[in-house]
């Protein structure tokens, strides 16, 4: 029996927030998004209609894609973008992962509205590794601008500096009890007493990690991006652009109205912190007084608390039990070692004459191994399907840091600051394993960086802060039980080390998840050869392939 295909039509629909009302870029008039269902090892056929004024595409954030970068998404990277009036197609192939993705377009800023989750259940005759929930729920964090986000996004390039501030984050796609004009739309969720209840977490914000919590209750995570893990009891959750968490919350007190909460984590020194929270309200069912006293509020970490927020993302474990093994590779072939920065160029660039607002005069710029990638004109992976030769993007990402320096120091030479331009990938042979340390640097700003990387999921086997050591830092990893993540924090002046099995033929993004530094360039591509048997190949092109 073959399912219809999903129809998800991108257009422009009306919605009030804030007091105000304006267009934004929704898939089926959705804010957020319609919810995609799926088994673990079922493919999915998804309709992409592009009914809006502008082109678009679309991503499925966490689903690896074995051997099918067709359907990945980012625009110029494997494919062209949806072109206004026109259709594509897009085959998701659910292979290794169980739990909460997501979806969400991957042009220019278009996410900021265009996403929503991606809820794969186990397959049939299996079920979770904790006890079934009464409930499962959906909780999709969220940003909101007044603005439209396409101007937001003009503004930004053209300017060199910082982007506008959102005006709101939001759950559910509601700013919540303390924004104006928000409180009848509060999201709510109701509970009975003994209960428990799995919230499915998606951090769908642009800029922002997020701090996470329940007034009164503890959250168990059970699984992140799409992977389960060894439970872990806290009062709050870190949760960055990109990643998800499982949770189980447990209704275990007094009946009455209780907050949950997101508030933002904001290690960046010049990112002005806007101190607003969002909220939504967690409501048991019975006779009680509701409205007799306020909720609560959760306990969340200071804005700029990096330590709550490394020790949170240091204590994932993956479950890596009989039911669910995990093979993280001990030997490892090649190890990459990439620094994450911010950069400046001196302004003005490339003849524009546009003032810019970086600090002192600057041009805001980010960076890998001290590389901004500047996005070709079609994309790599038709360049290189069909070998269209040179111009388009070079291979030689360097393998290691271009300058050997002191990440962490508080004084760096200037000269580092001003990163080339280029569009330069990895290439890698199939099957070979591979270690990517990030780096974290000290250039214009130290700060964190949700690096995320599409067709894979790996294995963080260690993170710390401060510089890497090549030489001790690897005795510590842990290859028992890393968490599998397609999202990893690399902290603020740290390192994070991942490692994957190259065992996904095609083209795949890397790049930091905060819009900002996507756009200011921190970014590069992976791309693994196909092997020499049938089951190593590329699927075949799809003929409805958009073009530029
Ligand atoms: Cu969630 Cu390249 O994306
Ligand atoms: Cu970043």
């Amino acid at each position: 029996l073959l399912d219809l295909p999903e129809c998800l039509q991108v257009k422009e629909t009306s919605y009030q927030r804030l007091c105000e009302s304006k267009n934004i870029l929704t898939v089926n008039g959705q804010f957020p998004g319609p919810t995609i269902y799926a088994r673990k090892g079922e493919t999915i056929i998804v309709d992409v209609y592009n009914k809006g004024k502008s082109n678009i595409t679309i991503h499925w954030h966490g689903v690896k894609q074995p051997r099918n970068p067709w359907s990945d998404g980012p625009e110029y990277i494997t494919q062209c973008p949806i072109q206004p009036g026109s259709k594509f197609r897009q085959m998701l192939i659910f292979s290794d992962e169980e739990g909460t993705l997501w979806w969400h377009a991957h042009k220019e800023w278009d996410r900021a509205t265009v996403h929503g989750a991606i809820v794969v259940y186990p397959k049939l005759g299996t079920t979770y590794p904790f006890p079934r929930p009464a409930a499962e729920l959906t909780v999709v964090l969220g940003e909101w601008w007044k603005e439209n986000i396409m101007l937001v996004y003009e503004q930004f390039i053209t300017s060199g500096g910082q982007p506008i501030d959102s005006d709101a984050y939001t759950i559910n796609g509601q700013p919540g009890d303390f924004y104006p004009c928000s409180k009848y739309e509060t999201f709510k969720l109701e509970v009975e007493c003994g209960k428990t209840y799995l919230l499915r977490i998606i951090n769908a914000a642009m800029n922002e990690m997020l701090f996470f919590g329940i007034a009164e209750h503890k959250l168990t995570v059970v699984g992140t991006d799409g992977s389960y893990t060894k439970p872990l009891t806290r009062d709050f959750i870190t949760i960055t652009p990109g990643q998800t968490f499982d949770c189980i919350l447990e209704a275990n007190q007094k009946p009455g109205r209780y907050y949950m909460a997101a508030r933002a984590y904001s290690s960046g020194v010049n990112v002005n912190f806007d101190n607003t929270t969002t909220t939504a309200i967690v409501e048991y069912k019975g006779n009680y007084d509701e409205y007799s006293s306020p909720p609560p509020l959760p306990y969340l970490p200071c804005y700029n608390d990096t330590l709550a927020a490394v020790d949170f993302s240091a204590s994932l474990r993956s479950l890596a039990s009989d039911d669910h093994p995990i093979t993280v590779p001990t030997e490892v072939k090649d190890r990459l070692i990439s620094t994450v920065s911010i950069n400046a160029y001196p302004c003005p660039i490339n003849g524009t004459n546009s003032t810019c607002q970086g600090p002192n005069g600057t041009r805001l710029a980010a960076s890998m191994n001290n590389i901004s990638f500047v996005n070709p004109s079609i994309d790599i992976l038709e360049a290189y399907y069909y070998h269209i030769k040179g111009v388009l993007f070079g291979e030689k990402f360097p393998k290691f840091p271009p300058y050997v320096f002191n990440y962490t120091a508080d004084v760096l030479p200037l000269r580092l600051e001003i990163p080339k331009s280029g569009t330069h990938v990895v290439m890698l042979k199939y099957n070979t394993t591979v270690e990517l340390v990030f780096q974290g640097t000290n250039l214009v700003a130290g700060i964190d960086h949700p690096m995320h990387l599409h067709g894979f999921n790996f294995y963080t086997v260690g993170l710390g802060l401060g510089n890497f050591d090549e030489r001790l830092d690897p005795l510590n990893y842990n290859l028992v039980d890393p968490p599998r993540q397609n999202t990893v924090a690399v902290p603020k002046r740290g390192w994070a080390a991942i490692r994957f099995k190259a065992d996904n033929p095609g083209v795949w993004f890397l790049h930091c998840h905060f819009e900002r530094h996507l756009t200011w360039g921190m970014k590069t591509v992976f791309i693994v050869r196909e092997g020499d048997c049938p089951e190593e190949k590329l699927l075949p092109r799809p003929l409805d392939m958009p073009r530029c």
